[in-house]
């Protein structure tokens, strides 16, 4: 169960002039509970008056560093006026502490050095980020594997990672193509060049990743449904395409939710949670506030990050009764179908619900 613990920062280190990589150092006994599989997030979070805020960022670094040296590494991008990506990249230094919760997520991979296999990725900008986790076990751990990395950014300046993707290339010639795409400098190739898009992922499937076992894409919104949908169109089966987003836009649509029951007005659903093996039932109205929302007043320790149907961390699997979402962007469809929500976008429909958290 997720928890958060107090991490040291043992390092920040530029990456680009909008970009830095923060290093934790992990103490020994803390390592089981932040052992994670390539691809999975932290969420880290700061007092903001009497409240506090949080934010998720994946771990760029892999489970092998961990282990061996306790050291765990996220990359921040700076947005403009971001209120954390503006301190990880601009103010903190090494020395200070961050209240950070263990591992999640369900984007990417276990890693298993019998496996046998192409790995094909779609990353732009900081989407690099689980990619490069992805990546780099890969290589490191399966030697019978290839991998295929299409990274997208504006111009060379901006790219994330630069060197470390180099080195990755000169260490694995045969088994990792890294194909840099740029979108305000022009490159000698038309693939190069330009966003990534479907034409370029529609050459990528016909030639370089034709025989890909696996596709991992995380980007803009734009990028991820893009390439799902040319993905599929080109005959990947949807379960062999994994995506992550990071953000989607400050009003994002709505799920057609179903209509609230008539006495939604003036009754409220009976909401049965259980999390970190206690349980307890908490009252929850029909509309309004979600249930998370409702839970958080009495369970504080319930896990959440975004709030807003992105990160994945507040996901929960209904035992009884039945909610209906606002929005989804991290959930795939097997996990619906199996009961799984977001508690962070969920609404009861039911008179009685239950819930377990994940
Ligand atoms: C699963 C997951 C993994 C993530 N991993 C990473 C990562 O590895 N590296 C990384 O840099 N970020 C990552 N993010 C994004 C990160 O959590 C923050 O959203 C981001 O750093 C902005 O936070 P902020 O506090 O700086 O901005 P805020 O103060 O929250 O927002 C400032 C303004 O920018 C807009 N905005 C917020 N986020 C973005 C965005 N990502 N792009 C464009 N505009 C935005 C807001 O709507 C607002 O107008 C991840 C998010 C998720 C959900
Ligand atoms: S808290 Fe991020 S999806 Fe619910």
């Amino acid at each position: 169960m997720s928890g958060f613990h107090s991490l040291a920062v043992a390092r920040v280190e530029p990456l680009t002039g909008q970009a830095c990589a923060v290093h934790f150092a992990v103490p020994a006994e803390l390592r089981d509970e932040y052992a994670f599989a390539p691809g999975q997030h932290l969420t880290l979070r700061l007092p903001a008056g009497d409240q506090e805020e949080r934010r998720t960022y994946s771990i760029c670094s892999t489970p092998a560093d961990l282990a061996e040296r306790g050291a765990l590494r996220i990359g921040v991008k700076r947005i403009p006026n971001g209120l954390f990506s503006g301190w990880l990249t601009g103010e903190l230094q090494p020395g200070a502490a961050i209240e950070v919760m263990t591992p999640a997520g369900r984007f990417g991979t276990p890693v298993a050095p019998a496996n046998e296999r192409h790995v094909c990725c779609l990353a732009a900008g900081s989407g690099i980020t689980p990619v490069l986790s992805i990546v780099t076990s890969i290589l490191r751990a399966e030697p019978a594997s290839r991998v295929t990395l299409m990274y997208g950014n504006r111009t060379s300046n901006d790219v994330m990672f630069l060197e470390e993707l180099a080195d990755l290339k000169n260490s694995y010639p045969s088994r990792f193509t890294l194909l840099h795409v740029l979108s305000a400098e022009p490159q000698l190739s038309d693939l190069l060049t330009g966003r990534i898009d479907e034409d370029k992922i529609t050459i990528l499937l016909d030639g370089l990743c034709k025989d890909a076992d696996e596709w991992y894409l995380c980007g803009p919104l734009g990028l991820v449904s893009t390439a799902r949908a040319a993905l599929v169109a080109g005959g990947v089966p949807a379960a062999a395409v994994h995506s992550e987003l990071f953000y989607v836009g400050d009003e994002p649509p709505e799920l057609a939710a179903p209509a609230p029951p008539e006495h939604a007005a003036t009754e409220r659903s009976q909401v049965t949670v259980t999390l970190s093996g206690r349980t307890s039932t908490i009252p929850v109205g029909y509309t309004g506030p979600s249930i998370l929302d409702a839970v958080l007043a009495s369970r504080p320790d319930a896990p959440y990050a975004c709030k807003g149907g992105v990160c994945g961390t507040c996901r929960a699997m209904v035992t009884a009764g039945s909610v209906s979402m606002t929005r989804n962007y991290a959930l795939e469809p097997e996990e619906l179908a199996a009961g799984l929500v977001l508690a962070c976008q969920s609404h009861p429909v039911t008179p009685e619900v239950s819930l377990r958290f994940q």
